[in-house]
Formats: C-alpha cells, structure tokens, sequence
C-alpha cells in the first residue's frame, strides 16, 4: 500500500514507461511496472514528471506592486530603483505579505518548489525583512523559500545599509547579497564585495550578488568576487547574479575571467527576460541585450541557472511566474537552439538552479522527497515549447495544485523513432 502512484511517466533523461510510488512524503519506487495499491493512482499518460521548477533570483517585497505609486515610465534599471525607493517609502509588513502571499500561490501552481528571493536591508525598519521572514514561515508546507540580504542603495553609498544588512543576517536572513556596481566608485564596489563576502565567511552563509548589472564592460565586479571567493573559502556557495557587463567586455579580458571563475566555482545566475528587458537602454543601433554568455560560461564548466527576478514590479510590467518562459526567453537570446542546448535550458531551470539555491534532497530518485510535476509535454524540449500546462504539482506526495489540459495543444515527442502525438 502507497499513498500515490503515478503510472507511465516520461522523466527529464528520456526514461520512459516509469511508474513513481510515493509514502510518507518520500519516493519509494521509481520504476517500470510497480503493482501495489495506492491511495490515489494517476495515469501520466507517457506525460513528463520533472521535479519541481526553481527560481533562484526574485525580488518578493516589490513584487505585484505595478503602478505603485506610479509606472517606470523610461523602462530602465536606474528609474526603476528610483521608484523602488518611492514604493518602499509607503507600503507596510501587511501589503507586502499580502503581495507575497498572492505570488506564492501562483508560484506553486505553475510548478515552482523552491524560490531565492533578495529582500532590501536599506531602511531602518527592515520592513520588507520582517514580512519575508513571515512569509517564509507561512509557506513552508509548500514551498521552500530563502532570503538574501539585499543591500538595494549600496552597503557602502547607503550610511545605515551595512548596520541593517547585519541586523537583518541576525534575524535569520539565509544568504548574503551585495551590489557592487552601484556603489559610488568602482573601489568602493571592490571593497564592497570584499567586506561582504567575509560576513557570509563569518557566518558560513552562501553569497549571491547582483553582480555588474550594466552595459558597462568595465563593471568588472565579477573578477573580485571570484578572488574573494576563492581566497575565504567560498567555492560552490557563491552566485553572481546578472553578471550583464560580461556580455559588452573585451573577448581577450573574458578568456582571462572565466578560467577564474571556474577556479572559485562561481555560479552564474542570468536573469534572461530582464537582461533583455533592462539592457541596452543607451544604444541605438546594433543594440546590446545584454544577456551574460551563457553558453561560454556553461562549456567552461560553470553551474548555470535562470532566474525570472520581476514580475510586475518597478522594473517590469509582466510575467506569470512561469520559469518554462525564462528559458524559453534564455533559449531564444542564447541562441541555445540545438537539441541539447535546448534540453539543457530546461535543467537550467531546474537542476541547476537547485544547485545554486543549495537545495537537498532535490530530484527524482528513491528516498528523495515526493515533490515533482506532471506536465503537459512529451520531454523536456517540448515543456520549453509549449510552457507546458502543469497538469499536476506534487509536494511531499501530495497533489497540491492542478490545472486541466489545454483544449488545443499538440505535442510530439523529440525522441528519434517515436511519433505518437499526445493531443
Ligand atoms: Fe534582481
């Protein structure tokens, strides 16, 4: 006797016909041909199960906030964290929960099992902490959620950030964020990383930055974070997020950077439908997008993952906290349209983002935890294709959310030899 069995799923690595047992929380088979009887029996149909969808770069306390108190009217990252200050001036713990709340919610219906969120350390209240600490708290049953300490105006440009940042680790913020670019000068962005990076050593916390999100190819903040990383220790708990500059630097500077990068087992962390969004805003033509280089840093051997960072927010009006969009958008400017490229954009958004947020446990193999996806999608090429619907998400082998399938889709299986269209 099983709590759920899942009957004939296709999985992420092109195992077909396998059926998935899940008791007391865990997977407890994993096979073809399980016969056991079972609280609640679904039949996947030769459907994908994928273990959940994770978002390991987002801004929580801005999210929903659209139009409050008014809208990014250039469309660029600088007006945007002007209207963030704007915003963080008049909402309170209650409308950021509620925001908060409301976007978990649809986090956890499309798929999401796990999200990093950044949450702004600036101001004296730490408002935006106090709320995310509760959020944290709330949606524990159904979504692991960690924070990063964001110090939004600069650690060092904003006079009380440092002392807040601090205050905000001690109240149980997870992980250790900085913005070395938008410090006053490109030493103070130095320092900042290194003051930074010493705190998370302290405190043997993970550090992810908002690292030389810029046109600029001189903002080469990527580099010192790489040193610090390596010289404190660091490797593997530390993601440079955006890392946007990479995308305009000199091709002789670059060759220089990645092998460093590699030795500090930096992640990197691209936000592609904001990259593209934000980027390029002084250019006329040709147009940088801005996208970091994905395909050089993932061949060199860095862990790569995509985040989807906004959704309806001061620096972007859109998104569905759909993160089969972000690598359907990273695939695109990428250009990462072969067959594996294609395949591995979808373990970006997954896998490998569940390395970046550290997560335990993650995956579909016997023991682990029984949280995953049924979706309406024959492999993983084809999810990316259609943002497949989530027929069904489980969590802790339960069916926490589920969406009916769509009326009109068509998906053919990319595997050679095999052409039954599921409709
Ligand atoms: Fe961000």
């Amino acid at each position: 006797m099983t709590d759920l069995l899942i009957k004939n799923a296709t999985l992420p690595d092109g195992r077909t016909g396998i059926d998935i047992a899940c008791n007391k929380g865990l997977i407890t088979g994993l096979e073809p041909g399980i016969t056991t009887e079972a609280g609640q029996e679904i039949d996947a149909g030769g459907l994908l199960v994928a273990p959940p969808f994770v978002d390991p770069h987002f801004h929580m306390d801005a999210t929903l906030s659209r139009g409050t108190p008014r809208m990014n009217v250039s469309g660029t990252l600088l007006e945007g964290i002007a209207l963030w200050g704007e915003l963080k001036e008049i909402q309170t713990i209650d409308m950021i929960i509620e925001r908060a709340l409301a976007y978990c919610d649809l986090a956890v219906a499309k798929g999401i099992g796990a999200i990093r969120t950044h949450v702004d350390t600036c101001d004296d209240p730490l408002t935006g902490v106090q709320a995310l600490l509760q959020v944290r708290e709330q949606v524990k049953p159904y979504l692991d959620l960690q924070l990063v300490a964001f110090p939004q105006d600069g650690v060092l440009r904003d006079p009380t950030a440092m002392d807040n940042t601090i205050r905000a680790l001690d109240m149980g913020v997870d992980v250790v964020g900085g913005i070395p670019h938008f410090e006053r000068t490109m030493a103070d962005g130095t320092a900042s990383v290194t003051a930074l990076c010493e705190i998370a050593a302290e405190r043997g916390l993970m550090v992810d930055m908002h690292c030389d999100e810029s046109d600029d190819p001189l903002s080469r903040h990527v580099e010192m974070l790489a040193f610090e990383t390596t010289r404190l220790g660091l490797q593997g708990r530390v993601t440079g997020s955006h890392l946007t500059s990479m995308h305009s630097m000199d091709n002789y500077y670059v060759s220089k950077l990645i092998p460093l990068m590699v030795e500090a087992g930096l992640h990197a962390l691209p936000n592609p439908a904001i990259n593209i969004m934000l980027q390029g805003r002084h250019d006329t033509y040709p147009k940088r997008r801005g996208m970091t280089r994905v395909r050089e840093l993932r061949d060199a051997g860095l862990n790569v993952g995509f985040g989807s960072d906004c959704m309806m927010d001061p620096w972007y009006s859109l998104g569905q906290a759909d993160m089969l969009d972000i690598a359907w958008m990273a695939l695109h400017v990428g250009q990462l349209s072969s067959m594996d490229d294609m395949r591995w954009c979808f373990d970006a958004v997954t896998e490998n983002s569940a390395r970046i947020m550290g997560l335990e446990g993650y995956g579909l193999a016997i023991g682990k935890p029984a949280h995953f996806n049924l979706l309406h999608a024959s492999d993983p090429i084809d999810a990316i294709r259609q943002r497949a619907t989530r027929l069904k998400v489980v969590r802790a082998g339960k069916v926490i959310a589920e969406t009916p399938a769509p009326i009109a889709a068509l998906s053919l299986p990319n595997r050679p030899g095999s052409a039954n269209p599921i409709v």
